[in-house]
């Protein structure tokens, strides 16, 4: 059930020239997945009749990741406060609607939750208030806004860090940037704020300040410093992303997976460990990776886009690429990359092979060694490997090629032509052994060698 009344706002504008990078500030990745996104998925479980987000000039991108929410275009970054504005067209009569609620979140704070966002809009409704704004205690309040209370606690402005007084920084609470509020009231109070401030810019914060002139009321919930941190440079991202990794790695441990050493391993935010997986240290899961039921991925290996079945067992210093599936109580074992490739339940690749575009049946076993040649240059081709089949070691099999069930392809082999069932296949020069011409040979290099140096 979507709620009618609700529209959520996300401003996303910012280039982030704090980070220092060509790409759009959001979408910059938390845990394998653009902040964007975080905040998106976060704000979901409200279902909001609307979502609004609010890009700069030039970022298709960011419109594509942010799909399907719909995206308006501010031209000028002139503030947080002008963003907002620019998003009001697209809400239509909402936007004038006494009984509609507007949620304003930030894109660049990945570690909100859906709950923190519901304590903001209850503390709205609760006091009764136009205007709410989320508040918290950061370590270090750095460069957020501050919240400036009454002496009876109640809100009367946000001050940002540029243009605070020194006693005005001393302040601990501050802005976590989310505001919730009427919307007639929002977007009314916006047209009033001007850019009179240290930046030159529009400020959504300065909406608190003006309530109290336009006989409106504001107030202020706070919520756990954890889920608030801003992301504005590479620091903030780094520290985003380490508490956002054990946050993955305690919700693991919940669901009944081991992690071994939980700060060594990296999670991605959709990472599926089902109950009795086991990870060993040092062992990184790119966006994408499901590992059923008991399965065990030893140190050193890296996952991505792969579907590992009860019981099969990767690494160590295994590499599953996308499109990687692997059934139960398989093997993958060290330095085995595996892409767009099937290995079926009981099938064996334990050491040094790539195995690319293959479809490697029940039980077969894949040899030290073995490489599926799956690329011409211009095109990728297929390889079938049958059920119980036996690769030998360090065999190329050329494809698109098929190895029948049962067949045994001797080590050394370059397979170019398909392989019958229960067939031995040999695809390497005969071997050929001359007697006792190792020692002739060693005698006549020998006696060379002992009459240049008598000359000498
Ligand atoms: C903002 C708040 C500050 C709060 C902090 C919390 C304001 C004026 N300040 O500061 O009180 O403590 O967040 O993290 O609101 N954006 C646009 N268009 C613009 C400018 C910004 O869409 O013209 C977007 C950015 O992409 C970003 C978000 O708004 O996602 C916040 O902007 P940012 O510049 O990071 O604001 P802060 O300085 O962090
Ligand atoms: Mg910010």
């Amino acid at each position: 059930m979507s709620e009618p009344n609700l529209a959520v706002i996300v401003l996303a504008a910012g280039q982030g020239t704090r980070m220092r990078s060509r790409r759009p500030k959001v979408l910059h990745a938390v845990a394998g997945k653009p902040m964007i996104r975080h905040v998106l998925d976060a704000l979901a479980p409200l279902e909001p009749a609307r979502t609004v987000v609010v890009v700069g000039p030039g970022m298709p991108e960011l419109t594509e990741a942010v799909a399907p929410a719909e995206s308006v275009v501010q031209d000028e970054r002139l503030g947080t406060g002008h963003a907002v504005l620019t998003a009001e067209a697209a809400l239509g009569a909402r936007a004038q609607d006494p009984d509609a609620e507007v949620l304003v979140a930030l894109g660049d704070t990945p570690l909100v939750t859906p709950g923190t966002f519901d304590r903001l809009r209850r503390r709205r409704a609760e006091a009764n208030a136009d205007i709410a704004v989320l508040g918290f205690h950061p370590e270090d309040p750095g460069g957020y806004g501050r919240l400036i209370c009454d002496d009876a606690g109640r809100l009367r402005r946000i001050v940002e860090a540029k243009d605070a007084t020194p006693e005005e920084l001393a302040v601990g609470a501050c802005h976590a940037g989310m505001v919730c509020a009427r919307a007639p009231a929002l977007f009314d109070l916006l047209r009033r704020v001007d850019n009179a401030n240290a930046k030159g810019e529009y400020y959504l914060t300065d909406i608190v300040a003006l309530a109290d002139g336009a006989g409106l009321t504001a107030t202020h919930a706070v919520a756990p410093a954890t889920e608030l941190q801003g992301v504005n440079s590479r620091i903030d991202l780094a520290a985003a992303e380490a508490a956002m990794q054990q946050r993955l790695r305690h919700a693991a441990m919940t669901c009944g997976a081991t992690l071994v050493a939980p700060e060594t391993v990296t999670l991605a935010a959709d990472t599926l460990l089902e109950p009795d997986v086991v990870v060993h240290p040092h062992v990184v899961f790119g966006p994408g990776v499901r590992v059923g039921e008991g399965a065990e991925v030893l140190s050193f290996s890296h996952l991505e886009g792969a579907q590992v079945a009860a019981g099969a067992k990767i690494g160590p210093y295994a590499r599953l690429r996308p499109g990687s599936e692997i059934g139960a109580e398989a093997r993958v074992g060290n330095f085995v990359e595996v892409k767009n490739a099937r290995l079926a339940a009981g099938a064996k690749a334990n050491h040094l092979s790539y195995l690319g575009d293959a479809d490697v049946a029940e039980g077969a076993n894949i040899g030290a060694g073995t490489i599926t040649c799956n690329y011409d240059g211009y095109t990728k081709a297929r390889t079938a490997i049958g059920a119980g089949a036996f690769i030998g070691s360090n065999t190329a099999l050329v494809a698109p090629v098929r190895v029948g069930q049962g067949a045994i392809v001797g080590a050394g082999s370059t397979i170019t032509k398909d392989v019958p069932d229960d067939a031995l296949a040999l695809g390497r020069g005969d071997q050929r052994n001359r007697d006792a011409a190792a020692r002739r040979f060693r005698e006549l290099r020998q006696g060379a060698k002992d009459r240049s140096e008598d000359k000498g």
